[in-house]
Order: C-alpha cells, then sequence, then structure tokens
C-alpha cells in the first residue's frame, strides 16, 4: 500500500489497483501539497469521515470529475447524490462493506458534523471513523474524535496496523490523549499524525505525540511525500 497524507485530514490509499481519498480537504487547506492533483490519474473511492467542510471538502467535486465512488454515512451520501455524485454507498457506524476490494467498516467517533448554510447549521449525520481493509494493510483513519477506550474494540474487530489518528487539540484529541490510544487501546506498527498545523487554533504538537507513543512507529509525514508500512 502506498499513502500519501494531503495536509489536514486528507489521505490518499493506493492498493490492490485501487486509488482512494479519505477526506479530500484540498481546497483552502495550506498544507495541500500542489500539483497532487496533476498526478491523479484516477481515483476510484472517496471516503468522508463525517460532515465538517473540512472534510467534506472536495469530495463532491472529486468525485464527480473521476467518478469515483462515495463511501460515507447515509446523510452525507444523500446529500452529495443530490448535489450530482452518482455513485453512492451509504453506510452508518457498525457496518461494513466491500468496494473494487476492498473492505470499509465504519467506526464511531466523538465529535459533531453539520455545516453552516445562510448562518444556520444544517445537522449532517453523525462523525465516525473508517478501518480500511486492503490485502496488504488494513488502515484505521479516526477522523476527527476525542480519545475513547472503545478504541480497544476497534482493534479487536479490525486489527489495524496503520492508524491516522487526530492530535492538533481544540476539536480533536491533542498529541497526548493519542498516545494513550497507542499504548493501551490499539496495536499500531505505523502512527501518523493528522489534523494538526493546518491553522494556528490546532496546536497540538505531533512530536509530543512521537515521544509518548511506546508501541509502533510513529510517522510525522510530510504533504505529498508517499510512504509505506
Ligand atoms: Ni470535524
Ligand atoms: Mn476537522
Amino acid at each position: 500500500m502506498q499513502i500519501t497524507w494531503l495536509g489536514h485530514s486528507a489521505v490518499h490509499l493506493a492498493s490492490s489497483g485501487q486509488s482512494i481519498l479519505i477526506d479530500p480537504f484540498f481546497t483552502g487547506n495550506p498544507k495541500h501539497p500542489e500539483g497532487f492533483e496533476d498526478g491523479l490519474e484516477r481515483l476510484d473511492v472517496v471516503v468522508v469521515t463525517h460532515g465538517h467542510e473540512d472534510h467534506l471538502g472536495d469530495a463532491a467535486r472529486l468525485a464527480k470529475k473521476y467518478d469515483a465512488t462515495l463511501v460515507a454515512q447515509y446523510e452525507i451520501c444523500m446529500w452529495l447524490n443530490a448535489q450530482g455524485v452518482e455513485s453512492v454507498q451509504p453506510m452508518n457506524t457498525g457496518g461494513e462493506i466491500e468496494v473494487g476490494g476492498i473492505r470499509y467498516a465504519m467506526v464511531p467517533a466523538f465529535h459533531s458534523a453539520g455545516v453552516i448554510r445562510d448562518g444556520e447549521p444544517k445537522a449532517m449525520g453523525d462523525p465516525a471513523g473508517f478501518v480500511v481493509t486492503a490485502p496488504d494493510a488494513t488502515v484505521y483513519h479516526a477522523g476527527d474524535t476525542c480519545l475513547f477506550s472503545d478504541m480497544a474494540l476497534i482493534q479487536r474487530l479490525y486489527r489495524p496496523k496503520i492508524g491516522f489518528l487526530p492530535v492538533g487539540d481544540r476539536f480533536t484529541m491533542g498529541p497526548a490523549h493519542a498516545a494513550i490510544a497507542c499504548n493501551e487501546f490499539l496495536e499500531l506498527d505505523l502512527v501518523v499524525p493528522i489534523h494538526w498545523g493546518t491553522f494556528d487554533l490546532l496546536h497540538g504538537d505531533p512530536e509530543v505525540l512521537k515521544r509518548d507513543v511506546k508501541r509502533g512507529r510513529v510517522h510525522i509525514a510530510t504533504p505529498g511525500e508517499p510512504f509505506g508500512l
């Protein structure tokens, strides 16, 4: 599996001929690597963890441009379907589906979800995380969440080896809490901090995660630079 962090919570996965984007926040993301989309020849699946603008991002535009399938909670699928995304795979927490030989499990996250339209909040379902199981790797993208001990259940059910955990603090857990997730609940070989450094409001420092994690290797990724396990 080839993995590319694209700043914030945006991640590209390439495995078994499938090209997958999770939370593709490109437009307005100051850490988005310039030129990434020019090199993106195909896109099969777009995953959205929850209905906040910094995760919905360019999902609708990219799904339409590449004729990709949207994997997300029911409300998000229906909303983007009405915006012209034709191929949708609506699901909900606890469910697992297969698209293109890769499995997608929706798991809990503790956060909120909604978009603001004309100054009014519009509910957009519940937040979630995803476990993506490809033949060569199993990846847990936690979405936006606080620390919760049922991450142990995610470990038991799906046994992910690669984890994308938010560490920016304020809107999600910070690095000290993410380290507890790694040390006590998950058994990851590779931990990649996300949702940090995008904006000044996100003050969580990924180096703290690197210092505190005792189980697995922490990779502080550079946006646009691919890596593997
Ligand atoms: Ni959020
Ligand atoms: Mn967010």
